[in-house]
């Protein structure tokens, strides 16, 4: 028998320039190990060839590709893949899906799911797909999440490694000089992102003056914290992360939650604090130094956080 084919995808954070990085701003993204999405191949020779079944307990979903509309995200990892290799009638196989990345929260859920899918199925066709192309496959599903993706998340997790990320341009890595740790809370309130996208485009093109300036502030904060990232001194960052969360109020994308649990964080120690990813809902993340972060994830979840997550961006292998 066959033996089952797993690949698996991290989820991700937006440390500094979410929202303007789909008007061309640079953002900086770093992958979160602690949660992920798995996605596991089995090869079903009793089946005749081309059937295809997809089973994703976490969304209540088993159903046959052929059942499953074109948008449906699932559906379009996987023929988008059977697409760009060429093949029409695969051998019959069954498609698992999990993930421990909470969904519509600004964790990348949609990009990891879609990464692990593409890169399960390319491994149980025999076929290595380069980094760019797994990342372009899952920019196409993730245009369906929301029309207007930068691209950031499916960059930052399908490399899975930290980048500064400008829209159009070549993916960049950078280096981290010394390792900085960020505890991440959950409002729990679920928000898609194409909401806060969508919201803030009309927003934008009624005002554009204004929202460019945003726009530009959040960009000079993503390029100052790159520089205190590769210089070593991440404990400046904090000052940063307050004002890009303040930008992010005005561009209307936080949320009274969010907004609580920002606060929470600096309140307790944390040396800055923002919402992450799409915002409205969703997660927020506050900078801590490491004996500190205990006493932060109290203060988040005595202020409504449904869970926390402590991570550390490492130093970069030279
Ligand atoms: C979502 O993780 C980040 C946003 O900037 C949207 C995007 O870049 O596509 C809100």
């Amino acid at each position: 028998m066959m033996p089952a084919i797993t690949a698996t995808a991290p989820g991700k954070i937006i440390l500094f320039g979410e929202h303007a990085v789909v008007y061309g701003r640079p953002a900086i993204a770093v992958p979160v190990d602690q949660v992920s999405a798995r996605a596991l191949v089995m090869a079903e020779p009793r089946r005749p060839s081309g059937s295809v079944h997809i089973l994703a307990p976490d969304i209540s979903l088993d159903a046959d590709l052929c059942d499953l509309p074109d948008e449906d995200p699932l559906a379009m990892a996987v023929r988008g893949l059977l697409s760009a290799l060429k093949i029409e009638q695969p051998p019959a196989f069954t498609l698992q899906v999990s993930s421990t990345i909470p969904l519509a929260a600004g964790l990348g859920s949609g990009a990891a799911v879609s990464t692990a899918v593409i890169r399960a199925l390319a491994n149980f066709f025999g076929v290595l797909l380069p980094d760019d192309r797994v990342s372009a496959l899952v920019y196409e599903v993730e245009k369906r999440h929301h029309g207007t993706p930068s691209g950031i998340d499916n960059t930052v997790i399908v490399y899975r490694m930290p980048v500064y990320y400008v829209r159009g341009q070549a993916v960049q890595t950078f280096r981290v000089d010394t390792p900085f740790t960020i505890v991440i809370g959950d409002t729990g309130v679920a928000s898609p992102t194409s909401l806060a996208v969508g919201d803030l485009r009309r927003l934008w093109q009624a005002d554009p003056e204004r929202y460019e300036a945003l726009f530009d502030a959040a960009g000079q904060i993503a390029r100052q914290a790159r520089q205190l990232i590769e210089s070593g001194q991440p404990g400046e960052l904090g000052p940063l992360m307050d004002e890009n969360h303040r930008l992010l109020q005005q561009m209307n994308v936080s949320s009274s939650e969010l907004d609580r649990l920002v606060q929470a964080a600096q309140n307790s120690g944390a040396l800055g604090a923002k919402l992450s990813g799409g915002g409205r809902g969703g997660n927020m993340i506050a900078l801590v130094e490491p004996g500190q972060a205990e006493q932060v994830v109290g203060a988040l979840h005595n202020a409504g956080a449904v869970r926390t997550i402590k991570t550390v961006v490492e130093k970069t292998k030279e």
